[in-house]
């Protein structure tokens, strides 16, 4: 089975976050990862960095579920922004996709250690602070299932992380995206590809 989610309401939690300028995919971005999504079929998805819930809101499209959702499928996402917490958690309400979405409030860097490696995803979507994208990865590949996938956005980081940006402002966040690029590449675990799709979209297949 797979979920039907309003297109109406999904665009009004668009509109009001580009009001707001509330980061969420561009839809370049978006629509490559529910191509990708569509393919994999993820009983499991881990998003890390929620906003509004506005792509958690568009993966559960893509969740396979068997008949009264029997063996659990959902999206864990996780925010350390309050306010952006508290609108996805009223977004995820209003969508009817309570049962589906799971929000937590909290700093990904801390919990995610607290994960134990027999609580594995399909797929895990990595969309925060650029700056700890290897805290991330390092995760990721903990809790990742053998075959599935983790995607990364934001990786180019407005072209900065290809060219010879070295300026103080975003040193570190290019630093860390560079490392995640070496990183993905070099890994014989990791079959990877980057793509430049939106700001950058890292796919990685993940061969334990
Ligand atoms: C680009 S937005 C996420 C957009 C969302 N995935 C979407 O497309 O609708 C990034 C979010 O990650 C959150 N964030 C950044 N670092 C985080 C961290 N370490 N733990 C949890 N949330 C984090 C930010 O507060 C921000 O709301």
């Amino acid at each position: 089975m797979k979920l039907i989610v309003d297109d109406n309401k999904l665009d009004n939690i668009k509109r009001k976050a580009i009001e707001n300028y509330v980061p969420i995919l561009q839809d370049d971005s978006l629509k490559l990862i529910e191509v990708i999504l569509h393919m994999i079929k993820p009983k499991k998805i881990l998003e890390i960095g929620t906003a509004v819930g506005y792509s958690a809101a568009i993966f559960a499209k893509y969740l396979e579920i068997d008949e009264n959702n029997k063996e659990g499928s959902y999206i864990k996402t996780i925010e350390r922004n309050e306010k952006r917490f508290k609108e996805a958690t009223e977004n995820i309400f209003t969508l009817n996709l309570t049962e589906y979405i799971i929000p937590v409030f909290a700093d990904a860097t801390e919990y995610l250690t607290n994960l134990k490696e027999d609580d594995t995803y399909d797929v895990i979507f990595i969309d925060a602070a650029k700056g700890q994208y290897m805290v991330f990865l390092n995760e990721a590949k903990r809790l990742i299932k053998s075959g599935g996938v983790i995607i990364a956005d934001n990786v180019l980081f407005k072209g900065r992380v290809l060219g010879g940006y070295n300026e103080h402002r975003h040193r570190t966040a290019v630093t860390r995206l560079r490392e995640y690029i070496d990183n993905i590449n070099d890994d014989k675990t990791l079959d990877s590809i980057l793509l430049n799709v939106g700001d950058g979209v890292a796919i990685s297949i993940v061969n334990k």
